[in-house]
C-alpha cells in the first residue's frame, strides 16, 4: 500500500506514456508496406469518395483523401532524425514510458546481415529514453517486414518463422540489458484479418485457409521468440500487444446477440492469447472498440464517432480489463488507446472517460501497470494514409513542426497532480 498515493488508485510506478510504430513515424523505411503504398496510392486516392463518403468531416478530409501523396509514408514525420525533440515533448508532458518499434527492415535489410548503422541508431535511441527516465517499451514487429522475408512468403510459410526468431534473439542480445518490456508482435489478429482475409492490406490475401495458417504461424513465432528472449535476456518481461474489445448485445435480453458477441470476443480477443498463455509475462491490450449487436447485425449508436467513423465507448475499457485479468492472472499494460480527432474536440473527453475506467479496473484488483496512448505524434495511418490524426501532438508535415494539442496538456496536468 505504501506505493499507492493518497486518493489515487494509480501506483507510483505506473507507466504513463504514448505509443508509436516505426513505419508510421520514422520516414524513409523500405519494406513490404512502402512498396505497396507506391503501387496502390493512385487507386486508393481514386476510390476515396466511393469508399469513405459516409465519414464525418468529409469536406475537411477530401483534399487529402483524394491526393495520392496521402497514401505514401515517405518522409514520415522524420522521427528517425527528430527523436530527441520528440522525447523532449514526452518529458514536457510528464510521461515516463514510451512504446516504439524497431524497423526490422532497417536492422536486417539483407537476410542474415545486421546493419551496424541501424543498430547504433536504436542503441542511441534507447539510451536517450533512459537518460530522460522514460521507460522504453520495445515492439519487435509492428506489421512491416524486410522485402527478402515477404518475398519468401512471410508468415504464410511456417519455415519462415525461424527468421523472425533469429531477429528477435539478436535484438534481445543487443538491447535486452537495457529493457524491462519487450512486445514481440503487435495485433496479430488485425494483421491477419486485413492482410490475409479481407485483402485490404499487403499482400491482399483473401483466403481463409491461408489466414488461419498465418495466424497459427504467428502463435508459433511469438512462442519461439518468447523462449529465445528468455534465454538471452531473462529479466525482460515479454508479451504481445493485442487488439481487444467488447462485443455486447444492444438489448440485454437479445440472446442471439449475446451468443454472437461471446463468439466474436473469443475469436478476436482470446483465441490467440489462450494459445500463448504460458509464454507471456504481461498482457498488452490495444483498446479502441466496443461493438453493439442486434441479433447478428452490428448496430452501433450513431454517436459519438471519431474522424474515422469509429463508434467510441472509452468508458468500457474496464469491462475488458477485468475480463483479461480474470482469464489470465497476469499484469496488464494498455499498449494502445486513442482516437482520430484532427480538431482535438473529443480527445480530452476520451481521456477523462478512460482514466475513470482505469481507476475502476484498479479498484477491482486488476494488476494494471501502465497506460500508453496511441499516439504521441500524428502519423501514417496505414491504408488511410495521413489524414487521420491520432497524435497528442500535431505535426505539420511541411515544416515538421510539432505542436502539443490542448488535450495533451490536460493529460500532462492530470499526471502531474497525481
Ligand atoms: C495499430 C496502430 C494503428 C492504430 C489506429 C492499431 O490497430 O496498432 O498501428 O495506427 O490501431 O488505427
Amino acid at each position: 500500500m505504501d506505493s499507492m498515493k493518497k486518493n489515487s488508485p494509480f501506483p507510483d510506478d505506473f507507466l504513463w506514456g504514448a505509443s508509436t510504430a516505426a513505419h508510421q513515424v520514422e520516414g524513409n523505411t523500405h519494406n513490404q508496406w512502402s512498396e505497396w503504398e507506391l503501387a496502390n496510392a493512385g487507386r486508393l486516392a481514386a476510390t476515396f469518395t466511393k469508399r469513405l463518403h459516409w465519414l464525418p468531416n468529409l469536406a475537411d478530409i477530401t483534399p487529402a483523401g483524394t491526393d495520392p501523396a496521402n497514401y505514401v509514408s515517405g518522409r514520415g514525420v522524420e522521427h528517425y532524425e527528430r527523436y530527441r525533440e520528440d522525447f523532449g515533448i514526452l518529458q514536457e508532458l510528464g510521461m515516463n514510458a514510451f512504446r516504439f518499434s524497431i524497423e526490422w527492415s532497417r536492422v536486417e535489410s539483407e537476410e542474415g546481415k545486421w546493419d551496424e548503422q541501424a543498430i547504433v541508431h536504436y542503441r542511441e535511441y534507447i539510451s536517450e529514453l533512459k537518460k530522460r527516465n522514460i521507460e522504453p517499451v520495445l515492439t519487435l514487429w509492428h506489421w512491416t517486414m524486410p522485402l527478402w522475408f515477404t518475398n519468401k512468403g512471410g508468415f504464410a510459410k511456417q519455415a519462415n518463422v525461424a527468421h523472425f526468431v533469429r531477429y528477435a534473439r539478436k535484438m534481445g542480445e543487443l538491447f535486452g540489458g537495457e529493457l524491462r518490456y519487450v512486445i514481440t508482435l503487435n495485433e496479430p489478429n488485425v494483421y491477419t484479418q486485413l492482410s490475409y482475409f479481407q485483402g485490404e492490406w499487403p499482400p491482399q490475401g483473401r483466403n481463409p485457409l491461408v489466414a488461419i495458417r498465418v495466424y497459427r504461424n504467428l502463435v508459433q513465432a511469438h512462442k519461439a521468440a518468447y523462449s529465445a528472449l528468455k534465454l538471452v535476456c531473462p529479466n525482460v518481461q515479454v508479451g504481445i500487444a493485442m487488439q481487444a474489445g467488447n462485443v455486447l448485445p444492444k438489448h440485454p435480453n437479445d440472446l442471439l446477440a449475446r451468443s454472437a458477441g461471446s463468439i466474436a470476443e473469443y475469436l478476436n480477443n482470446w483465441w490467440f492469447l489462450d494459445r500463448i498463455r504460458r509464454h507471456q509475462d504481461f498482457i498488452g491490450i490495444n483498446y479502441y472498440f466496443t461493438h453493439n449487436l442486434k441479433g447478428l447485425k452490428l448496430r452501433n449508436p450513431e454517436n459519438p464517432i471519431s474522424d474515422l467513423g469509429w463508434y467510441m465507448t472509452p468508458s468500457l475499457i474496464d469491462r475488458l480489463l477485468k475480463r483479461v485479468a480474470q482469464r489470465y492472472h497476469l499484469p496488464v499494460i494498455i499498449t494502445e488507446n486513442g482516437l482520430a480527432d484532427a480538431h482535438d474536440v473529443q480527445r480530452q473527453w476520451w481521456l477523462e472517460e478512460t482514466i475513470g475506467a482505469l481507476k475502476r479496473a484498479l479498484d477491482a484488483g486488476v494488476d494494471l501497470r501502465g497506460y500508453l496512448h496511441w499516439s504521441l505524434l500524428d502519423n501514417f495511418e496505414w491504408a488511410y494514409g495521413w489524414w487521420p490524426k491520432f497524435g497528442l501532438v500535431d505535426v505539420d508535415r511541411t515544416t515538421m513542426k510539432r505542436t502539443v494539442r490542448p488535450s495533451a496538456r490536460w493529460l500532462a496536468d492530470y499526471i502531474k497532480k497525481l
